[in-house]
């Protein structure tokens, strides 16, 4: 495997780099506090919104550079980073959220667009992450890969208690805030 990896150009240094790259884009989407209180709301498991953007964010990221697919990469990490930016506990039925999953991509849409600026891709990327359950499919590469690595995250996180230790120490943990995060998982 490691001549394979090799041969893709993936070696220690060059992850250090792309970390440092994706730790900087994560960081500029961070520092609007609106998003991190994504990490208050559960996604699967005991795996918070704002880890699991996280995950789907740099995995989507990593295969992107690992198999050279020229992404355009700070739209797919930006874009992943804001997926299900849709900001309610969809656990709670009783709040009018029974149809969370054919109807959380546009409240992300709508909610992100109110902080960011947002890119013609980035919009794709989160409208039609939920394809098939949107009718249309996500029209670039960019929004095809997030809306794979959506479901293989969303499927790990669901049978994986605190999934993800890498991340969390990486990046969830170590963002420049000026209030620390909760150790969201050690309460749940
Ligand atoms: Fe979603
Ligand atoms: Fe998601």
């Amino acid at each position: 495997m490691n001549w394979f990896r090799r041969l893709c150009g993936v070696t220690p240094r060059k992850i250090v780099f792309k970390n440092k790259e994706f730790k900087k884009y994560l960081a500029d989407v961070a520092s609007c506090s609106t998003f991190r209180t994504t990490h208050q709301y559960v996604q699967h498991g005991n795996t918070s919104v704002l880890l699991h953007s996280i995950a789907v964010a740099y995995y989507s990221y990593y295969l992107s550079w690992y198999f050279h697919l020229n992404f355009r990469e700070r739209e797919l990490v930006r874009g992943a980073l804001l997926h299900d930016y849709f900001l309610y506990d969809w656990h709670n039925s009783g709040e009018g959220h029974t149809f969370h999953a054919f109807t959380h991509a546009r409240d992300a849409f709508v909610n992100a667009q109110k902080e960011f600026e947002l890119s013609r891709i980035e919009r794709e990327v989160i409208k039609k992450h939920m394809f098939p359950l949107t009718p249309v499919p996500p029209l670039c590469r960019e929004g095809l890969m997030v809306c794979l690595v959506d479901k293989g995250c969303s499927l790990y996180e669901t049978f994986k208690q605190n999934p993800y230790p890498m991340l969390r120490k990486k990046f969830l943990f170590s963002l420049p805030l000026a209030e620390p995060l909760d150790d969201f998982s050690s309460d749940r």
